[in-house]
């Protein structure tokens, strides 16, 4: 069929058409669905008419080219007009081929490698029959209770910008028309769904608009900047009002302000919810204050297909603002080119030879490689895989496939590298593999304490493999306790007490306090869910064929009393170290230390580098003149390795206060043995914009000092000033 003219299909459609394009649903309610696809939130009964599921714009959560092809054909049947549906999924690091979750992404450092991923997911959802993807998951993060930092690149402002626009490029492509192996990225949520209070999911935020603007919400624009063609809404407050009916936030910046003119999709029950918020006494006004705020499509509740038409004739509404959502949900379908193709690329054949095939995974095992974190190393890593002796692999992530993380519903955990299997690769002549559970996440046998005591008494080094089961973080997966769970800090005591060298991997989906295992370990590899090739990755840097360059974008508390602990906070009147700092009276914990146990920007490697002559071109920035920051770095390891460059800059006095910290750039350089290299980065007066009581973003004139190093502790001063 040829594109249709959309103003021309829009006069064509009754309201009631049109207002069924404003509804999404879950696979369950589509004739021609094989299962019940990925159900991510209440199933409440909607209460919605079989007509208006024929007439509905989109689904969620189906995936599979055979099914999504199926029910494409079996709706356009149904649909008066042959208008497509859009088929959106959460396809959040990895299609079949799993990535790293995203807080590993991050500690890669590597927009490039994460631009891949996503292009690389969007090639295998496109081909399975997906049009969006609800993805790049941008919320700045900063306490690990919560279970959703897994989807964060973490708590730098810039660094998730960075990484936000990556995401996008990778999904979308420059030209998502031609395109057919890219899909629509969909940017959430928004805004500040990140900081909810005590980490609790979907509980209220409520921060300054200052804040907002300073640390949040850069990473949404950056993905608008970068042209995602979609914008998720929060559950949250912001600033008293939930996200979804909140005309401020939506009507006034997203669509005022910065102009964005994609489609607003709610998050799941989101506009219902506005009524358990408490600021919509029924459904009714639920809708009126989500249309007005400006959400297009209404995920899974009824508000709009039951109420839009009455408050339409009651005058509340206009319908020109269901006009304007049809109209810029019609645009993405005709962008996606779906009334000349609506089956898109969906193509059983392509899939089956796409859809986790060796390139792919190649590219995932490089990624995983580089997003663990080498957390403590006394010596023991890299093992010796040639030296005829025994390794003892013992714990409940020894032989999972729980490797993938909370969001991964398309991958298979069956299809993932066990550790065992990725550590047996590596062994030669006699050495030998002992592999024990030891017990399982929360709970163990007599059995499972006796197999593993067995296998660790035998063997010379113990590794053991500890974490978090993946429904111990992503949504609704919060925890007040962010230690491994006891019965894991007790096997640890018991291996730790025969005296062998012992190595802790971790797989988890956030920051933990690592107490009972940081003294325990000599040796520790964060992992955090590798993905598909999650075996093969971590025993690449076990065994030294790869070295670890991972650097933390998230920091690691002391303990979960510290929280929230960031590296980009404010100093305070009363700062613990300055020169008049008394016993007593400034601003500090009298039982732990102020700083996180693993800073932002953390991570060491097998190799060690040297930072030398940092220094300045001038010390001076004028509003036409930036300067140069340089460093000398030196691989002064016995193996190659990566380093990860870090510059940050202190505002001395603003008219605000500013972060102790804030980072400014980053460069990731590969040095062999002995080599050395000058990194050179430009500052300049954009970058020492911030934003101001009144909200305009701007630069202060005055003392600066800029730092390079290894990470956010990095405290060789250079100071500088801005002239203007
Ligand atoms: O995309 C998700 C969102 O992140 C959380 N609620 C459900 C949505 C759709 O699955």
């Amino acid at each position: 069929k040829k594109n249709p003219s959309l103003n021309e299909l829009i006069r064509q459609m009754t309201l009631d058409e049109k207002i069924a394009q404003l509804v999404q649903l879950a696979v369950p309610f589509y004739e021609g669905a094989e299962g019940d696809g990925l159900i991510t939130g209440p199933m409440a009964s909607l209460g919605i008419t079989e007509e208006t599921v024929h007439n509905s714009g989109s689904v969620l959560g189906m995936a599979g080219a055979a099914e999504t092809i199926n029910v494409q054909r079996t709706h356009l049947e149904n649909n008066r007009l042959g208008i497509p549906l859009l088929m959106m999924a959460d396809i959040v690091h990895g299609f079949k081929t799993i990535f790293p979750v995203p807080l590993a992404i991050g500690c890669s450092w590597d927009p490039e490698l994460a631009e891949k991923s996503a292009e690389i997911a969007a090639k295998e959802a496109s081909v399975s029959g997906v049009h969006v993807t609800y993805a790049p998951m941008v919320d700045l993060v900063r306490d690990p209770r919560w279970g959703r930092v897994v989807e964060s690149t973490g708590e730098d402002p810039y660094l998730n910008s960075v990484f936000a626009r990556a995401f996008v490029r990778g999904f979308q492509g420059t030209d998502l028309a031609n395109d057919t192996d890219r899909v629509a990225a969909c940017v959430k949520h928004f805004a500040a769904y990140g900081a909810a209070e005590a980490g609790r999911d979907y509980n209220t935020v409520d921060l300054s608009e200052r804040q907002m603007h300073e640390f949040y919400l850069p990473a949404y624009k950056a993905a608008l900047d970068e042209g995602c063609e979609m914008v998720m809404t929060a559950f949250n407050t912001v600033d008293g009002v939930p996200a979804t009916g909140n005309s401020k936030l939506m009507r006034k910046l997203l669509r005022e302000e910065w102009g964005f003119d994609g489609i607003l999709i709610s998050d799941w029950g989101a506009v219902k919810e506005l009524i358990a918020h408490g600021i919509a006494a029924d459904e009714k006004e639920a809708a009126l204050k989500a249309i007005k705020a400006g959400v297009d499509i209404e995920m899974m509740t009824s508000c709009y297909v039951k109420n839009l038409s009455e408050l339409i004739e009651n005058k509340e509404v206009n319908e020109s603002l269901i006009d304007e959502a049809v109209m810029r949900i019609l645009t993405l379908k005709q962008k996606l080119g779906l009334f000349e193709n609506p089956y898109r690329a969906a193509d059983p054949e392509r899939e089956r030879e796409i859809v986790f095939c060796d390139e792919h995974r190649t590219s995932a095992r490089e990624l995983a490689v580089k997003s663990c974190v080498l957390l403590k190393n006394e010596g023991v890593l890299p093992l010796n895989g040639n030296s005829d002796r025994k390794i003892a692999l013992i714990g409940p992530f020894a032989r999972s496939g729980d490797v993938l993380g909370p969001w991964s519903w398309t991958g298979s955990k069956e299809d993932a590298i066990k550790l065992d299997d990725g550590m047996r690769k590596k062994l030669s002549g006699s050495s030998e593999l002992l592999v024990a559970d030891g017990c399982g996440i929360e709970t163990t046998t007599m059995e499972q304490w006796q197999e593993a005591l067995a296998s660790a008494q035998s063997a010379d080094t113990i590794v053991l493999a500890l974490g978090e089961h993946s429904d111990m973080s992503g949504e609704a997966g919060c925890r007040a306790d962010i230690r491994l769970p006891e019965v894991q800090l007790e096997l640890i005591r018991k291996i730790k007490s025969l005296g062998k060298p012992v190595v802790v991997v971790l797989f988890n989906g956030r920051p933990l306090d690592l107490h009972g295992v940081y003294d325990e370990a000599d040796a520790i590899l964060e992992a955090w869910y590798p993905g598909s090739e999650a075996g093969d990755a971590v025993a690449d840097l076990l065994f030294g064929d790869a070295n670890p360059s991972g650097r933390l974008t998230m920091s690691f508390p002391y303990s979960v009393g510290q929280v929230p602990v960031y590296y980009n906070a404010y100093n305070t009147g009363r700062p613990q170290g300055a020169p008049d700092a008394q016993v007593r009276y400034v601003s500090q914990y009298l039982d732990i230390p102020n700083e996180p146990f693993l800073p932002f920007g953390f991570g060491l490697s097998y190799s060690s580098f040297e930072y030398e002559g940092a220094k300045l071109s001038s010390d001076v920035i004028t509003m036409e003149e930036s300067i140069k920051v340089s460093v000398t770095i030196t691989n002064k390891g016995n193996l190659a390795g990566e380093e990860t460059v870090q510059l940050y800059v202190r505002d001395i006095t603003g008219e605000v206060v500013r972060p102790v910290k804030e980072l400014k750039d980053f460069r990731k350089v590969a040095l062999q043995p002995g080599e050395s290299r000058e990194i050179e980065f430009t500052l300049d007066e954009k970058q020492l914009r911030y934003y101001h009581s009144d909200l305009s973003h701007d630069s202060d004139a005055g003392a600066f000092v800029a730092f390079v190093g290894p990470n956010s502790k990095t405290n060789a001063e250079l100071p500088f000033k801005l002239v203007k």
